[in-house]
């Protein structure tokens, strides 16, 4: 059985997780070149639009998201959080005062972009199984002033596209997908993002490609893309004067060192999220075993998924209501690196206490599941599934150990 780490005993982990970031010496060798090309960042005309512009790794790095998410336009800025900020500002029909429906089970970029353009977040719940938004639960949330839909593809797996484009053809909603943990995942046989009005992704440290901070945007509406490149540059206008500013914009702009560094991570990224799928899907069949331990289910309809997180609910009255916090601590020390996820939905932020005119003290009972997964998640980042077979046998070992010395972990 084996005495628990926390209680003085072994380690379950006989070796480390592989180390995140994976640097290689392609990456040396790509930030090298945009470090002695003297081009460090995007200067004022050089655009995706304009043939005869520079082609740096900036325009590189767009290109190939845009391909490999099959849209048509894509902007590199400074952060996943900077790309739901242009993506909510360029899209024109949301106006100040307009409701937005958002997840509450999310980053606070997802609701933040929102309050920024001036309009109002409105929590959905999310579905139980999977923790995406829950159609379902749109759909009673949305009003007069309801102009968009913004969701997240949580971990990494797609929310149900379908029933989403059905509500907002139906209502006339813009659809604003949060994929920071999506890039490369499908719904169905469609890229995520290739059929929304603007979709994002965040290239931060703890995302499955990063730069160490950097975000995409990509689009298939022209002017979508216009008012978004114009707004991440100050409000210039495509192919304007330098100091010509016709919008109220900022500087959103990625520099051609990250954008080296994220082009050479790209190139990895095939062969990192096969081995992530396949340990995530060897990981699930492990646990399957333990009792009270449940992982996140995969919708067979939402295709091919990613895995940024690897997500279990702790069921705790199987585990004589030992708590979470407990429970991740023992884990913790076993080696086994996992979190509790988000404390509370987004709308408990105490943020939302500025807002004065919205009751967001309302979400609580229209949002249960939120509420109840807030309680129960475990994460595990993507890095962990980056290990060997061993490594996953060691997860589930860690696991089971932790439940075969209760009794004993219950007793300090
Ligand atoms: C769901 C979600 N959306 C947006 C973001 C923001 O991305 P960034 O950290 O690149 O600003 C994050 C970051 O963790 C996230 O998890």
């Amino acid at each position: 059985m084996g005495i628990l780490a926390i209680t003085g005993g072994n380690k379950i982990k006989s070796k480390p997780f592989p180390d995140y970031p994976i640097i290689s010496e392609e990456d040396d060798k790509a930030v090298l070149k945009a470090l002695h090309s003297r081009r460090w960042a995007r200067s004022g005309n050089d655009s995706f639009l304009n043939p005869n512009s520079y082609k740096g790794f900036i325009e590189e790095l767009e290109q190939r998201i845009s391909e490999l998410h099959s849209c048509k336009y894509a902007l590199a800025v400074t952060s996943g959080t900077t790309a739901l900020e242009l993506a909510v500002q360029a899209i024109e029909d949301i106006r100040p005062g307009d409701e937005v429906i958002v997840t509450p089970y999310s980053f606070i970029a997802s609701a933040s972009c929102i309050l920024k353009a001036g309009a109002i977040p409105v929590f959905a719940d999310i579905n139980k199984d999977t923790w995406n938004i829950d159609s379902y639960s749109i759909e009673k949330c949305i009003t007069s002033k309801t102009k968009a839909i913004l969701l997240v593809h949580f971990a990494g797996q797609s929310s149900d596209m379908d029933a989403i484009r059905n509500l907002a053809q139906r209502h006339n909603l813009k659809i604003i997908e949060d994929a920071a943990h999506a890039l490369g995942a499908y719904w169905g046989n469609e890229p995520v993002g290739s059929n929304s009005d603007i979709t994002c992704f965040s290239l931060q440290s703890s995302k499955n490609t990063t730069c160490g901070e950097g975000g995409v945007l990509i689009t298939n509406n022209i002017d979508y893309y216009k008012r978004a490149f114009s707004l991440h540059m100050a409000g210039r206008a495509i192919n304007g004067k330098w100091y010509q500013h016709e919008i109220l914009g900022s500087n959103y702009r990625i520099t051609e060192l990250q954008a080296a560094l994220a082009c050479s991570q790209l190139n990895k990224f095939q062969e990192r999220e096969k081995k992530r799928k396949e340990n995530a899907e060897y990981l699930i069949s492990c646990l399957k075993e333990i009792e009270g331990i449940e992982p996140t289910i995969t919708l067979e309809k939402a295709g091919d998924r990613v895995y940024h997180l690897f997500t279990f609910s702790y069921k705790k009255e199987q585990w004589r209501n030992l708590s979470k916090m407990r429970f991740l601590m023992a884990l913790n020390a076993e080696g086994i690196e996992c979190q509790a996820g988000y404390e509370y939905p987004l709308y408990k932020n105490p943020l939302f206490k500025l807002y004065e005119d919205y009751d967001y003290s309302v979400f609580e009972k229209r949002c249960p599941v939120a509420e109840n997964v807030c309680r129960e998640a475990v994460w595990l980042p993507q890095s962990l599934l980056l290990g060997d077979r061993q490594d996953m046998d060691e997860i589930a070992g860690g696991i089971k150990k932790i439940r075969d010395n209760l009794d004993e972990l219950k007793k300090k």
